[in-house]
């Protein structure tokens, strides 16, 4: 981006790193209604900024996101109207986007307030707009200020604002929202024998009704989603050539087949060593949180209903980030050679 170009609040927005939006992040969850809580933390782990500032900054960008195995749609700048769908505050989208845009012209008296408390500010005025609780609009916010620093501030006015959400499911309340999500199956009379073969349903868009597959007891999630042929899953996208989920290798070595879970997390089982270490090593989450809210699917099994999201791309970047970390810290500024990157397993 050209800094000479750039408004102020452009300015303000490329100053922030990872480590700026964490301490922001963490400041906004309390604030964040609980019904887009997961799923703002799932957004954020989808959108990268580390590996948007490594592609944007890159010499060959298109080279580097072949090193990377980046497949699908990572960038923002195609979906910004569109990449936060799976967030309640999704249905403000269009108030939340001329509040930001309202917010960047007159950015200068604002350029001493924190990153955390801009974004409360622009979500409580939506909110008080709309006559709504401030607490559903600070995660869309958040998603809108991380859209307009990754896209530029041209392009996110540029997009005509608009919802991706069907009227019916916009007009669903949080409450009944959060009662449905991820809610159990009924295993009829005889479901609290052992012996009964348990079968759980699994959402994989909570704004489509039949957006869901059944999995039995105890298998992962990647494996229920094979069997579901309802529709050309990849027409709709062609990584999906085995069902919704897409999925590659099936043994966590590829990483195609990460998801957002954005209910039911407690009933997955623990990340086992291999799920965490790849998952790490991928780039998607670093953490040692035993059900964490991004998994990979062809290893988290499951125990009930779940609801999760599937991300529109996939990589290997997580060691490529490490190791720019690293150059970074070591000689300030240095470009690291060539975006080489190591790959310790095969893609299939
Ligand atoms: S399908 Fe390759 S990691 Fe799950």
């Amino acid at each position: 981006m050209n800094m000479q170009n750039e408004n102020s609040f452009e300015q303000f927005l490329s100053q922030k790193d990872e480590e700026a939006w964490s301490a922001a992040l963490a400041t906004l969850l309390r604030s964040i209604h609980e019904v887009d809580r997961n799923a703002t933390q799932i957004w954020f782990a989808f959108y990268p900024l580390s590996l948007w500032q490594a592609l944007a900054h890159a010499e060959d960008r298109e080279r580097l996101a072949q090193q990377l195995l980046l497949q699908g749609d990572y960038d923002l700048k195609h979906q910004i109207d569109r990449s936060h769908a799976f967030l309640y505050g999704h249905r403000f989208w269009p108030q939340v986007k001329k509040a930001i845009e309202q917010h960047a012209d007159s950015f200068g008296q604002s350029s001493s307030i924190s990153l955390a408390d801009q974004i409360l500010t622009v979500a409580r005025r939506v909110a008080n707009d709309l006559k709504k609780d401030e607490s559903l609009l600070n995660g869309i916010t958040a998603v809108a200020f991380m859209t307009l620093q990754q896209t530029g501030l041209a392009a996110f006015t540029a997009a005509p604002g608009t919802i991706h959400i069907d009227r019916k499911h916009a007009n669903k309340s949080p409450e009944k929202i959060l009662r449905h999500r991820a809610k159990d199956d009924s295993q009829g009379l005889l479901g609290f024998l052992r012996t009964v073969n348990k079968q759980f349903t699994i959402t994989h868009d909570e704004n489509d009704d039949k957006a869901k597959y059944k999995l039995n007891d105890g298998q992962d999630l990647a494996w229920g989603a094979a069997e579901d042929r309802s529709r050309d899953w990849v027409a709709i996208d062609p990584r999906r050539s085995e069902g919704p989920i897409p999925v590659e290798c099936r043994s966590a070595s590829c990483g195609t087949c990460w998801v957002g879970v954005l209910g039911g997390a407690e009933k997955l089982a623990d990340v086992a060593a291999r799920e965490g270490k790849k998952i790490k090593e991928f780039g998607y989450i670093d953490t040692a949180e035993p059900k964490p809210l991004i998994r990979l699917a062809c290893q988290a099994q499951a125990g009930g209903a779940i609801s999760v999201v599937i991300p529109p791309w996939n990589g290997q970047f997580g060691k490529y980030l490490r190791s720019l970390k690293n150059t970074e810290e070591r000689a300030p500024g240095a470009q690291p050679a060539g975006g080489r990157i190591e790959q310790t397993d095969a893609v299939n």
